[in-house]
């Protein structure tokens, strides 16, 4: 019988994104080697990113989406590098991808590892992980706006920034959050706006999660306003299971987890295009950290951990386990990266949590 092949596509890009791309693909490649010719992984390189842009002045090749649109997911670093303004290397490249091949929800879990400190007090006494699913296709990164009108020059510039919020985009992520709330222990969606302030497309978004709502009348729910969302993160995390926002609000939020769980470079992150038209794309929150990138010294866990949403996406659920219960295994037994406290490189931990597989 034929191995199944996934096909991917990895865009590692810049800083420390070349170096985590680089540990997510060896677990990978860990999981396939044991996994006795069941499946395998069939990798491209695609070079992209803040170099590139300065050899061809485009973050990507000019067909690069098609290039890309066939692989059964795309697996990805970060984007940014002081070279070039960061609006430009982002649109150029990442939004560029997640807008594209229509990744309208982006997935990511808050999770306490064992041996890594939270400066939360409460997370050495309650069990705490939530989920942040982020509206990943419109809202503040619509890309809607202009700048210079009527001739206004140096001195006298007006932009507009427009956030755009349309009712089947705020239904399919507030639905897609629903259905994820079904599958956890604790049945229940936080939505989060800033609805006294921006009366429209928040409103709208609010109307439209009181409505899906009664369709899931077995799930609890709350609206809160983003202020109170990010002082509950810190003050009450255990009240939390699914929380939904729009793009800007996620994206602020889902820092802030990842900095509560004890550091940005553990959280991992999935944009997914539900409907399988087009490639997911699987990557870390951080950006490409340029204060420490080249040094060998990044933490992994954020882009392996990604590897493992790759995994359940492609319907290897007992894979994906097994590299979360690594990872676990990794940081309770002391190998960390200096960003939580260690004095690991990436590699040793890398090389660890492939050593933790087996077990
Ligand atoms: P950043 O996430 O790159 O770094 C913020 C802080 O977290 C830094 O102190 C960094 O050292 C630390 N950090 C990040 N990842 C880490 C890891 N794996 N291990 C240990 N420490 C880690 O955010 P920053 O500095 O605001 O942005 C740097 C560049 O990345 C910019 O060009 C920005 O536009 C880009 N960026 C790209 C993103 C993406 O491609 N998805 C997301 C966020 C920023
Ligand atoms: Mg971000």
């Amino acid at each position: 019988e034929q191995p199944q092949t996934f096909r991917i596509a990895a865009v590692p890009a810049d800083g420390v994104g070349i170096e985590v791309v680089e540990a997510g693909r060896a677990v990978l490649e860990a999981i396939a080697g044991a996994a006795s010719g069941r499946f395998a992984f069939a990798w491209q390189d695609f070079p992209w990113g803040s170099e590139y842009y300065a050899n061809h002045g485009r973050m990507m090749a000019e067909d690069g989406l098609d290039q890309l649109k066939d692989f059964d997911a795309i697996y990805f670093g970060a984007v940014g590098w002081p070279t070039v303004p960061d609006h430009v290397s982002l649109w150029g490249l990442r939004l560029k991808i997640c807008q594209s091949f229509d990744q309208w929800a982006n997935i990511r879990p808050v999770e306490f590892l064992p041996g890594i400190q939270s400066p939360l007090r409460k997370a050495d006494t309650t069990d705490l992980n939530w989920v942040v699913v982020r509206e990943n296709s419109e809202g503040e990164y619509a890309g809607f706006g202009g700048r210079n009108f009527a001739g206004r020059g140096p001195g006298g510039e007006v932009a507009v920034q427009s956030a755009v919020f349309t009712e089947a985009g705020c239904e399919r992520i507030i639905r897609f959050a629903f259905d994820l709330a079904r599958g956890r222990a604790h049945k229940k969606v936080s939505s989060v706006t800033k609805s006294n302030a921006q009366q429209y497309g928040m409103v709208l978004w609010d109307d439209v999660f009181a409505r899906v709502a009664t369709d899931y009348p077995d799930v609890e729910t709350e609206s809160v306003l983003v202020d109170a969302m990010s002082a509950k993160f810190v003050l009450r995390p255990e009240d939390l299971s699914v929380v939904v926002a729009s793009n800007l609000n996620a994206d602020i939020l889902s820092d802030l987890g990842s900095a509560l769980a004890g550091s940005l470079g553990l959280a991992a992150s999935a944009n997914l295009n539900p409907e399988r038209r087009f490639p997911s794309m699987f990557e870390p929150v951080h950006g490409s950290a340029p204060d420490i990138a080249g040094q060998g010294v990044c933490n992994p866990v954020g882009a392996i951990g990604s590897a493992a949403l790759m995994l359940d996406h492609f319907g290897l659920h007992d894979e994906a386990k097994r590299v979360h219960r690594a990872i676990e295994a990794t940081t309770g037994s002391g190998i960390r990266t200096r960003d939580v406290g260690g004095t690991a490189t990436t590699r040793e931990v890398t090389a660890a949590i492939i050593d933790n597989l087996a077990g």
